[in-house]
């Protein structure tokens, strides 16, 4: 038997992602990774932006020439812009708001893309898994900013609304394709150090001191990336988790709007268009 393969996103340095791809690869599987730019010397990497639909196709069409299954995605790369700029729209070239774009939109891109891969390892083996990496915060997305109304702007809630339509994608995933093997499960990780809150800050000194100044004390309280590693690769491979809403490694619910079918229906819709618009 060859090893299982996976695909983790956004593992840059002291990312979860790393810890999840360094866990991985001690447990036996065949791992690729991305981040934007820097390599990462001790995995197989290719660069991948999400807000990028080119860097997306391009990272599929070679890990299309690399294998042609994948048993595991685990999509972990993100963004969260708070300090800096929680009242002030953060728009992308295309005009998408930046978390909608990125953690969304550009998820929802490569996971399309690498559909065909993960069913041809959920028709061998019966076991492909989605691992959407999403958080408590979903519970401050609303269905209004989810399905495009105008909403006054406020970066938690476009950071919970991009991690609330993920929880609906891998509700939909599983729907669609569960019945083949494929599990998808969105999963909030913890609260863990890693680079997340450095985002917004590169362009303010006086921020970004004081956040230096605290880090030692936010070690001391979160979670380590290798310890939210732990709960994620427990999912990836325990026989036991099924697709659904997860709390680092238990079952949890999610919030209302979550399992609100009427809006995951017209997100998919929404997302359906966006998707075939090239
Ligand atoms: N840390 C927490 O407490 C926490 C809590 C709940 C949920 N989460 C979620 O956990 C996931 C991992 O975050 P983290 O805490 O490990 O943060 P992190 O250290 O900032 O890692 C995030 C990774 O995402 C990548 N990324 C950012 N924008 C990207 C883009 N446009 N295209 C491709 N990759 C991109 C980054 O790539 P580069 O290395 O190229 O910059 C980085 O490797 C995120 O989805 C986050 O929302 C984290």
């Amino acid at each position: 038997m060859s090893a299982p393969r996976a695909i983790v996103t956004g593992a840059g340095r002291d990312s979860i992602g790393r810890a999840v791809a360094d866990a991985l690869v001690a447990d036996g599987w065949d791992v690729v990774v991305t981040t934007r730019g820097s390599s990462v010397d001790e995995h197989a990497w290719h660069p991948l932006d999400l807000a990028d639909r080119a860097s997306v196709a391009a990272f599929a069409g070679w890990y299309a020439d690399r294998a042609d299954r994948v048993d595991l995605l685990v999509n972990s790369a993100g963004i969260h812009l708070d300090l800096g700029s929680r009242w002030t729209e953060p728009q992308l070239a295309d005009g998408y708001e930046i978390h909608w774009r990125t953690n969304y939109l550009g998820t929802v891109d490569l996971t399309t893309a690498l559909l065909p891969a993960l069913l041809t390892a959920a028709d061998a083996t019966g076991d492909a898994r989605v691992l959407h990496v999403v958080s408590q915060l979903h519970e401050r997305g609303t269905v209004d900013a989810m399905l495009g109304r105008p909403v006054t702007y406020d970066s938690w809630v476009a950071y919970g609304t991009s991690k609330l339509a993920l929880v609906h994608h891998a509700a939909s995933l599983a729907e669609e394709h569960g019945a083949r093997g494929l599990r998808a499960i969105p999963v909030h990780p913890g609260a863990v150090s890693t680079n997340i809150a450095n985002r917004g800050l590169e362009t303010r000194p006086v921020l970004r001191r004081l956040r230096n100044l605290a880090r030692p004390l936010e070690r001391r309280m979160l979670m380590t990336p290798e310890a939210s590693a732990a709960h994620l690769v427990r999912l990836a491979a325990d026989p036991e988790a099924v697709s659904g809403y997860y709390r680092k490694s238990r079952p949890a619910e999610p919030s209302a709007a979550a399992l609100d079918e009427l809006a995951r229906a017209a997100l998919d819709a929404r997302t359906q268009e966006w998707l075939s618009a090239r």
